[in-house]
């Protein structure tokens, strides 16, 4: 079933990046636990602890997911086996236990014993929200990223070079260069802020954009037959878009770090053109799926293919404008709003867009052209489990922000941060709640693939679209 040999390496990959998205998973939940009783796990595991493991984790899952799909898609698109599959198997071990021993590190050895044993102190870059890793496991990054691309790059320079293929590297391109500025970390607090963006911003907000866009646009091909042409186009259009709106738009992290003033409008105007790139992502896969050409067997990847389009719409466009116009975020600035914004934008587009290519091309990898009909059903269950709880964690944490900005930042008499948390456990109750049915979800999406049997078609989403 596999058109090229080498294209099994991308297995091991999304495996790995389901496994560690569970151990994700238990560390939201730990602190979630921790925000209403605050000893749980103490000394054990410490917020800050939990939290590290918890954001870090979901990169390095996420990372493993753009590797896999890349070894998936790149052999298929330039019609050639992959330049090295050798490579390819040497750096998921490095990646993996590079990963694994910076967590163990971040849980059994206190963080500034771990600075120095892993010694910081030669090039600092340590101490910074998610960029919290060892300058050694930073290197290690950097040296699997520059493998990595050199093995795709050569099979594409090599092959049929197709726009997916393309905007695939280009983005992949991009991730590696705008990692280099985790290694720059200047004392000004300023200048340290400034840059900090330059990965986190312009990761989500710009070249992993084009990343999402390749692997939609690939499935996409796969799963309605549409012409390739048409696709394309749209392709072009949705980078185009992300680019000009999201690489200015940076500057709405920079209204209150001690940047110019300029920033105020640059930021809000061009921020708030953000969305548009993704709102078209929505159109692009409804009209493909409108217009397809077959039936898919594989009903659960064009589910996951559109609920990828919708929920990164609500997630980064939505929820991101609501905050992104410098008069707002003067008042919603690190709120919970923040935090439900970063949930459902993340899970919406990156986590979303993984599981998709995953749905697709895991039965592939299985050597079948999808999953039996009862499997699928069972992993449109847990589809739905975790988009609807996430939806629920967004909307209870956008509670929560509402009321902070309103007691905290929006009045004459603002109470003081831990009084108002008080007033609002109530919230962090009930997105524990809905966490917990995520972990279920997540439960039953690992179970799927185990599940046998059932000749039974599915009905998909793509009969109702
Ligand atoms: C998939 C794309 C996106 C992801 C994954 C994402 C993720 C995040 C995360 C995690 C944060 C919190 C960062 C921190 O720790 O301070 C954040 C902040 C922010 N995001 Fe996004 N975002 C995305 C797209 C967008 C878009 C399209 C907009 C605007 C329309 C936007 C507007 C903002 C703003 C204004 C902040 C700062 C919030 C504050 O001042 O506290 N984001 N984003
Ligand atoms: C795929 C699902 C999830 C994704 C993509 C995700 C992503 C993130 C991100 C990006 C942050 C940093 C946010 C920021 O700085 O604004 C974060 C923090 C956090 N997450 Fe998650 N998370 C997920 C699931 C969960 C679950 C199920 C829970 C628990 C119920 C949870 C609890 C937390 C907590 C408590 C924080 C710390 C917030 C703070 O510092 O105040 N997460 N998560
Ligand atoms: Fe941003």
């Amino acid at each position: 079933m596999l058109q090229y040999k080498s294209q099994s390496i991308a297995k091991p990959y999304f495996i790995a990046a389901i496994g560690l998205f569970v151990g994700q998973i238990l560390f939201g939940l730990v602190m979630g636990l921790q925000y209403v009783w605050g000893d749980f796990l103490f000394p054990e595991i410490p917020f800050n602890v939990a939290r590290m493991v918890h954001t870090n984790l979901l990169i390095v899952w996420l990372l493993f997911g753009f590797m896999g799909a890349a070894y998936f898609l790149v052999p298929e698109e330039a019609e050639r086996e992959l330049h090295s599959p050798m490579l390819a198997w040497a750096l998921f071990w490095i990646f993996l236990l590079a990963g694994a021993l910076t967590i163990l590190g971040y849980l059994l050895v206190p963080y500034a014993q771990l600075a120095e044993l892993t010694m910081n102190d030669l090039l600092p870059t340590m101490g910074r929200e998610f960029l919290e890793q060892p300058t050694i496991t930073k290197l290690g990054i950097a040296v699997v990223v520059v493998g990595f691309l050199y093995n795709i790059g050569v099979t594409i320079l090599a092959g049929r070079k197709t726009v997916v293929n393309l905007v695939m590297l280009t983005g992949l391109l991009g991730l590696a260069v705008f990692w280099l500025f985790a290694f720059y970390n200047p004392e000004n607090l300023v200048k340290d802020k400034y840059y900090w963006w330059w990965v986190v911003h312009l990761w989500v907000e710009g070249v992993w954009e084009l990343i999402m866009g390749a692997m939609l646009a690939f499935v996409l091909i796969k799963v309605t037959g549409v012409d390739r042409e048409v696709i394309e186009k749209w392709l072009y259009v949705i980078i185009a878009l992300a680019l000009i709106s999201g690489i200015i738009g940076t500057g709405h992290h920079y209204f209150w770090i001690g940047a110019p003033d300029y920033w105020q409008w640059w930021g809000s105007v061009f921020s708030a053109m953000e969305p548009i790139p993704f709102f078209v992502m929505t159109v692009f896969a409804f009209n493909m799926v409108n217009r397809r050409r077959r039936e898919h067997p594989n009903r659960a990847a064009v589910l996951w293919a559109l609920g990828t389009a919708v929920m990164a719409f609500l997630g980064a466009g939505v929820w991101g404008f609501l905050h992104t116009l410098a008069p707002v975020n003067y008042y919603t600035h690190g709120t919970q709003l923040t935090a439900a914004h970063g949930h459902m934008s993340f899970y919406g587009a990156y986590v979303m867009i993984v599981l998709t290519i995953i749905s697709y091309a895991m039965p592939i990898l299985r050597g079948q052209e999808a999953a039996n009909g009862r499997a699928q059903v069972v992993e449109m269950w847990s589809f739905w489990l975790m988009t609807v709880s996430m939806v629920f964690i967004t909307l209870f944490l956008t509670g929560a922000g509402v009321l902070q900005i309103w007691m905290q930042r929006y009045t004459d008499t603002p109470s003081p941060f831990m009084v108002v948390q008080e007033k609002i456990e109530m919230f962090y109750w009930l997105r524990e709640l809905a966490g917990l049915v995520f972990l279920i979800g997540l439960i039953v999406y690992v179970f799927s693939f185990f599940v046998k049997g059932g000749e039974r078609q599915v009905a998909g989403v793509a009969d109702m679209a």
